[in-house]
């Protein structure tokens, strides 16, 4: 055999892997479907229990807004807020977070504080005990997530800490 019916019987091979793990992989997806299609009904109360987890996505741009200036929340609630950064700019010129403050902490306070706290990404040292939740500091194109326990019933600040952004990226978490 020359180089040239190498190639071909090769290519021949190739060609049926090909084929016969298409085939392969159609089936395992119409098996997938039986199973689902035939899980017994007891199974459901597991769903529902998972859909409790509260998925909040809040965005902010290059503009220096979130999309929300209010999110609602239940008591006892897992929540998992999504913080995206739809805009452009650089984590040093238009960075982002999400914190939420605990009850009594004031706002300006804080802010003031987290504004000179650049080395722990603006959350201050020592200001657990302030917070009830916060992502991660993030630049232009990025997410964050952050998962917590609904605290008690009530309402909450929160604010992005970045230097000077508070006055305009603030709202309320309200916890029904
Ligand atoms: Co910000």
């Amino acid at each position: 055999m020359n180089k040239r019916h190498i190639n071909y019987v090769l290519v021949t091979i190739f060609s049926l892997v090909v084929l016969t793990s298409c085939g392969g992989e159609k089936k395992k997806e119409e098996v997938k479907e039986t199973i689902k299609l035939g899980t017994p009904k007891e199974e459901e109360p597991q769903a529902e229990m998972n859909s409790d987890v509260a998925e909040i996505v809040i965005s902010a741009d290059d503009m220096m807004k979130f999309d929300l200036s209010e999110i609602k929340v239940k008591a006892g609630q897992k929540i998992k807020i999504t913080l995206r950064h739809k805009g452009k700019l650089d984590i040093n010129v238009m960075g982002h977070n999400f914190v939420i403050l605990k009850q009594g902490v004031d706002l300006t306070d804080f802010a003031t504080k987290a504004a000179v706290s650049k080395d722990t990404k603006y959350i201050p040292k020592g200001s657990e005990n302030d917070i009830v939740a916060h992502t991660d500091l993030i630049g232009g194109g990025q997410t964050s997530s952050v998962e917590f326990d609904a605290p008690e019933a009530g309402t909450y600040n929160f604010l992005c800490s970045f230097p000077g952004h508070y006055a305009l990226m603030k709202g309320k978490f309200i916890v029904e």
